[in-house]
């Protein structure tokens, strides 16, 4: 089995009330703080530009570098926001950490805020989850009680009041100045950019906005040093990440291990593929990153990896489909998906996704014939690139990866007039390969 796990944000997961300050505490929790207040607060932003941390929130951007755009000589407050919305199908990594250990995000926005020079920070977090609301409102409270929130903290000088917002419940909420519209009060629509929120953000002052990965790695960044968490990783994807393996596998669940890990050696730490069943195709960060097949796994799962082979990192959320999946209902129902959470503000994305739901279900059915795959690339081609958010880009990134891989079972879905698994079978579906499809067909 392969060994290559790297427990830091999940290490404390399965302790007795991991979710406690005591707990915390007896395990090492508030340290960096300790030390982080005493530390020059630039010397903060560059360790965590020497640490080569990016972005956990999907894009990658690397974090130090965003903190120090913050400009300085601007009189205005200076705003940390936590992303803490996480609404994208197959991620499922923030929820339990904030769970199993909210202090470990509430010392990160106490240390990342002291860098950035912030008197307030938010923790904006998907409105559905009231347990996980609850649960972090509490250990904002502990922290408040304990002193390290508030006024003076630690005696240092330095004032922090932290405010855990529940959102309304929107998927276009997470894009960052979505979320800065709702934090402020209005309908969560994207923000037109520039200005970017690190100069004009939240109530138009200076911003830093990540995601709740990202801050709760800098504890553990200031506690062990930059070199220690770049020395784990790959060249340009530095440290340690949590894989969220979902699906068709036997130990699904959370894995933290170094980024470049393959999936080959995540489904041998989950236990393998379910039992009798082979990998028909998987997401590697959510169902926005384009789907790739069994012949992917031993690329490294870094940023660059993944780029390499026509997708993205993502949030690492690694949906696994045995062969049992029909890859065009998949892919319908993601695309369902991005078209109730469209948030209207632009054309191609508004009537885009509604259309590709349109085409995509008549397939589906085994209606029309080949063109309307030349027809669905089309209107793809019409969303990518035009749209005004990350949204309407990642609507397309399920249909083009299915069809350049799968074309064969989309074409046997209307030669077969319908969908060829068949749900009359003992199981949902009967043991198909695409190429079993294909040959059907
Ligand atoms: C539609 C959409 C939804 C998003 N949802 C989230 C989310 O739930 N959590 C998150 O951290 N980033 C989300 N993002 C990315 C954010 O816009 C932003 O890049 C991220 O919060 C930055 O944090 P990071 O630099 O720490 O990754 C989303 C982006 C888009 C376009
Ligand atoms: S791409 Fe979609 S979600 Fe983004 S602004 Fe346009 S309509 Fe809204």
């Amino acid at each position: 089995m392969a060994d290559t796990l790297t427990p830091v944000l999940t290490d404390d997961w399965d302790a007795e009330q991991s979710w406690k300050l005591a707990t915390y505490e007896s395990r090492g929790g508030y340290q960096a703080l300790t030390k982080a207040l005493g530390m020059a607060q630039d010397d903060i932003i560059t360790a965590v530009k020497d640490s080569g941390l990016r972005g956990r929130g999907g894009a990658g951007f690397p974090t130090g570098m965003k903190w120090s755009f913050i400009p300085q000589d601007n009189p205005k407050p200076k705003y940390l926001v936590v992303n803490a919305d996480e609404s994208e199908p197959g991620t499922c990594k923030d929820i339990p950490l904030m769970m199993a250990s909210p202090h470990t995000l509430v010392e990160g926005v106490i240390i990342s805020s002291y860098a950035i020079r912030a008197n307030h920070a938010f923790i904006y977090i998907r409105g559905e989850v009231a347990h996980v609301i609850r649960r972090v409102q509490a250990a904002v409270a502990e922290a408040y009680a304990a002193g390290h929130l508030g006024k003076d903290i630690h005696g240092s000088g330095y004032d922090l009041d932290v405010v855990v917002h529940a959102g309304a419940g929107a998927y276009i909420c997470g894009e960052e100045t979505a979320l800065l519209e709702g934090l402020e009060g209005r309908r969560g629509q994207p923000r037109l950019r520039p200005p970017f929120p690190a100069v004009a953000g939240l109530y138009a002052s200076p911003t830093v906005i990540n995601n709740v990965e990202s801050i709760a790695s800098v504890p553990s960044i200031v506690k062990n040093g930059a070199a220690w968490f770049a020395g784990m990783g790959t060249e340009k994807s530095k440290g340690f990440g949590i894989f969220s393996l979902s699906g068709h596998v036997t130990r699904p669940g959370q894995y933290e291990a170094p980024l470049g890990i393959t999936l080959r050696e995540l489904i041998e730490l989950a236990g393998g593929i379910r039992e009798g069943h082979s990998l028909k195709f998987w997401t590697p960060g959510g169902s926005s990153t384009p789907l790739l097949t069994d012949a992917h796994l031993d690329e490294p799962l870094d940023f660059e990896g993944m780029a390499g082979v026509g997708t993205m990192l993502g949030t690492r959320a690694i949906q696994l489909f045995d062969e049992t999946t029909c890859v065009v209902r998949a892919v319908l129902r993601w695309t369902e998906f991005y078209k109730h959470e469209s948030c209207g503000k632009c054309t191609p994305c508004r009537e885009g996704t509604w259309w590709l739901v349109q085409t995509l279900a008549a397939l589906e059915k085994g209606q029309g014939s080949e063109s309307d795959l030349d027809l669905l690339l089309d209107q793809c081609d019409n969303i990518l690139g035009r749209s005004f958010c990350a949204l309407g880009d990642g609507a397309t990134s399920p249909i083009t990866s299915s069809i350049k891989f799968f074309r064969d079972e989309y074409l046997a879905h209307l030669t077969h007039g319908g969908c060829p698994f068949d749900p009359a079978a003992s199981t949902l579906f009967p043991s198909l390969s695409s190429t079993a499809v294909g040959a059907q067909a």
